[in-house]
């Protein structure tokens, strides 16, 4: 129920997104984690975010969990809600690059046609596909929110992993494994995956 409004048009300011860009000395880009509740996709995006700052880049970490107290914070976890959920996290990511940051995103994201729309309202050429592809077993047993034992408790309808389906990424641009390489590892890998894309020239 999203009506496109009729009497609005695209304002061109005079400063584009490219001349923000520049002041930055870097390419925007989303780098979009996804994977199981207790995967290590935040931590993943707070780690790399530690290692760009330090680089001197200015980024921003968007946040299931941070995110779903605010702009979200009337949507739940039916099919429906994260579809929406997922459109507006893109469309803020969007603005965002436009303002020349790097984006770092961790939501679950299960949906692989709904990953496929994130990707097309980004921009497939700016759209990084992070698969933080942690086995669900160790998920379960890393559990830092209890939220597995309650799911098994049947006192989470819709639990990604356990009643609601998580579909892995066929093509990512990366996959990363938290539970066989250990995190500054994992944080070399994708800062050496940005350099090489010449994100950060
Ligand atoms: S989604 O599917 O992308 O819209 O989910 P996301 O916005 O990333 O929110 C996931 C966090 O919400 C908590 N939570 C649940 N996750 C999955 N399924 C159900 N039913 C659920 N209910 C609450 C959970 O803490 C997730 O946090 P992470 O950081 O992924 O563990």
């Amino acid at each position: 129920t999203h009506t496109a409004s009729s009497n609005t048009v695209y304002q061109q300011h005079p400063v584009s997104s490219a001349q923000r860009a520049q002041l930055k000395r870097q390419q925007p880009v989303v780098l979009w984690f996804t994977g199981l509740s207790g995967s290590g996709k935040s931590t993943l995006a707070g780690a790399l975010e530690q290692a760009l700052w330090q680089a001197n880049r200015h980024t921003y970490v968007l946040d299931g969990d941070n995110v779903r107290h605010g702009l979200c914070g009337d949507l739940g976890f039916s099919q429906e809600d994260r579809a929406e959920n997922l459109r507006r996290v893109a469309h803020s990511a969007a603005l965002m690059l436009d303002a020349g940051l790097i984006v770092l995103s961790a939501f679950i994201s299960p949906s692989r046609e709904e990953r496929q729309r994130v990707r097309k309202i980004i921009g497939s050429e700016r759209f990084i596909e992070v698969h933080v592809a942690t086995p669900i077993e160790v998920c379960e047993s890393r559990d830092p929110k209890g939220l597995y034992a309650k799911a098994r408790r049947g006192e989470i309808p819709n639990f990604t992993g356990i009643s609601a389906p998580y579909q892995e990424p066929l093509e990512p641009e990366l996959r990363l494994d938290t539970s066989k390489v250990e995190l500054p590892e994992l944080v070399q890998q994708l800062m050496a995956y940005l350099n090489q894309r010449g994100i950060l020239d």
